[in-house]
């Protein structure tokens, strides 16, 4: 396919010009990015999205003078020869280093006015600053680089889809809330005054509904917006590679999911994702999102210390929803010094731990903190739950409640892995996550809330426990959910979804909505599953993750063209803003005095 129309500005780009160029006359466009004046010489080096190409203006019968006008970052055509550069002007480390175009012509398309920042090369600025330039950042060829990784991960990811004859279809922008577990953002109706649309978390519903409808297998490359906490890898709005078909069984969905990693990541022809249930994912690593670029796998040791002296552990151990976990790391991955040792409890603090209980084995001795607790049959207990046998360093993290000793164990673990260099950065390790717990229990409240979201349904070995009286009974109800996930990033998540409307009903009474609000907010849904609903399934690639992941960054904010900061606001635009004052009556707004700044 040709890669130039006829008509443009000019016949080259700035990364494109070789020796086989050298006689030919040229018009280079790009960004003035270097000006050197070593008196009777002159350069500008010339820059635009594919690299940089050197000017130089011995030729030059025009007023040379003109050229200090040119500031950085202006926008210049030139037009000149392409000659070879002398030995000792040759530049191996460019692509264009071998030559230079004699200007005969220069023109000034727009003249730069002093930048806030340079950039190209090492940006020395805050990212606050580039945020607020964004522009003048995506001009730098890190970020370029990623736009066109993200423009090509995009294509592949239509292509794979299509070529299994998924139809890609548009859903409404403004619409109603599709719960995802995050706030709505609200869009306030001019036309219905007191009335509001919501911005779809994600096209939840209606991707079902057109599986109602017959569509059979669809996708959409679709912005989400979610009014949630955001971190390094979450944005208030980001891109879902959306996918839903029917009649799938849990095989057709692995396969699928496997299909487009394979051809998104370029993956070998016999690339397969490794499976594993959820009990087990968190049982070896604490969270269901595992890095299993490395092992380290943890241990429940929980039963091990139901009779310890160690009281703190046998409280724990004898805790309704008490767990102990264990890491052993042999000496041969490495020793920590005792300082080392003491500062594990900042890593483990944020997650709610107090502490990280450890001892030593050194020739068979047990040594160090709790070493006085540990006799030789709790060792050698010990010893049979690990995989790794021989001298080294035993650590454990213990909560009353299950869920703060998996996320400090699982803390402990990915600090571990960076510490004693464990990753390898060019490897991209997948799991497939399956078999996840329907709900979220909360057990002080005794209140359910959706694990996935509420449409997922529940295994059909576990339909009585679904409709059984006792929450607490509820709460171990499994879902046929699952969850794609690579290098520690939850990059995609799906279900087979709940078919029957009085199935439907029951999750919405499950997760405490009175019939009146369920109706309120869901009745045209739970309506249309009267109609013949076919069995169906889905899920969601985060594609920003996706990105990430491609271009080795850990920002999100590196893979949008214009992301938001952490308090979800665009520093560029100066966005969210106050609407103006007709806007407002227009609306029927009333602000409240104290709601700050104008
Ligand atoms: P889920 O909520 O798991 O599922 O989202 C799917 C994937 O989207 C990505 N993701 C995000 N990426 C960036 N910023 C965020 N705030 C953010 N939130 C989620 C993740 C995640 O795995 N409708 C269901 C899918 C389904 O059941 O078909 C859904 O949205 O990579």
């Amino acid at each position: 396919m040709a890669k130039n129309l006829p008509g443009s500005m000019r016949t080259h780009h700035c990364g494109e010009l070789r020796e086989s160029d050298i006689g030919k006359t040229v018009t280079l466009c790009g960004w003035m990015n270097k000006y050197r004046n070593l008196g009777s010489l002159h350069f500008i080096d010339l820059r635009d999205k594919y690299g940089i190409t050197q000017l130089g203006f011995e030729a030059y019968k025009g007023d040379i003078e003109e050229l200090r006008k040119f500031s950085l970052e202006s926008v210049i055509l030139a037009k000149g020869k392409v000659i070879p550069r002398p030995g000792s002007a040759q530049n191996a480390n460019m692509v264009t280093g071998m030559v230079e175009v004699q200007v005969e012509e220069i023109r000034l398309l727009s003249l730069a006015e002093e930048v806030p920042f340079l950039p190209h090369g090492m940006v020395q600025a805050t990212e606050d600053l580039r945020l607020r330039y964004r522009y003048l950042d995506l001009r730098s060829k890190k970020l370029q680089d990623i736009l066109q990784l993200r423009s090509h991960a995009t294509r592949k990811a239509r292509e794979a889809l299509y070529a299994l004859d998924f139809n890609e279809i548009e859903t409404p922008i403004l619409y109603k809330t599709t719960p995802e577990g995050a706030r709505d953002y609200i869009v306030p109706s001019r036309v219905h005054p007191g009335k509001v649309y919501a911005l779809p978390q994600s096209p939840q519903t209606l991707k079902q509904l057109l599986m109602i409808g017959n569509t059979d297998k669809y996708f959409q490359i679709c912005r989400c917006f979610r009014d949630e906490d955001l971190r390094a890898d979450r944005q208030p709005e980001f891109t879902q590679i959306d996918i839903e078909v029917s009649f799938p069984t849990l095989e057709y969905m692995k396969n699928l999911a496997t299909h487009l990693v394979k051809n998104v990541f370029n993956m070998p022809e016999d690339f397969e994702i490794m499976s594993i249930p959820y009990d087990e994912v968190m049982r070896d690593y604490g969270s269901d999102k595992p890095d299993v670029r490395f092992g380290l796998k943890q241990m429940d040791v929980t039963s091990l210390f139901k009779d310890s002296s160690f009281a703190t552990f046998s409280e724990v151990a004898s805790a309704q929803y008490g767990m102990i976990k264990a890491m052993f790391i042999p000496t041969s991955m490495g020793t920590l010094a005792r300082k080392d040792i003491d500062g594990l409890v900042e890593i483990v603090k944020p997650y709610g731990g107090k502490g990280v209980a450890w001892f030593k084995v050194e020739n068979s001795q047990v040594s160090g903190g709790i070493s006085k607790f540990i006799d030789p049959n709790l060792l050698s207990s010990l010893y049979e739950k690990s995989s790794e046998k021989g001298d080294g360093l035993w650590l454990f993290c213990a909560d009353k409640n299950f869920n703060v000793t998996h996320d400090c164990a699982d803390a402990l673990r990915r600090h571990f892995g960076k510490h004693f260099k464990l990753i390898d950065p060019d490897k991209y390790a997948f799991l497939w996550v399956y078999d996840f717990p329907l709900f979220d229990y909360d057990a002080d409240a005794n209140t359910l809330g959706a694990k996935h979201h509420p449409f997922t349904r529940p295994k059909d070995e576990d339909i009585e426990l679904y409709y059984s009286e006792d929450k607490s009974k509820v709460k171990d109800v499994k879902a046929y959910a699952y969850d794609i996930v690579c290098n520690g990033y939850e990059i995609g998540g799906g279900s087979m979804r709940i078919f029957d409307n009085k199935q439907q009903s029951r999750m919405f009474e499950l997760l405490g909505f009175s019939p009146e609000d369920a109706q309120h907010q869901f009745g045209f849904f739970i309506e249309a599953l009267k109609y013949g609903t076919p069995p169906h399934a889905g899920m969601a690639f985060g594609m920003d993750r996706i990105v990430m992941l491609l271009a080795k960054t850990d920002s999100i904010r590196d893979v949008i063209a214009f992301p938001k900061t952490a308090s979800a606001t665009d520093l560029m635009a100066s966005s969210p803003s106050r609407p103006s004052e007709a806007q407002t009556k227009e609306l029927g707004f009333k602000w409240l005095e104290n709601l700050g700044a104008k």
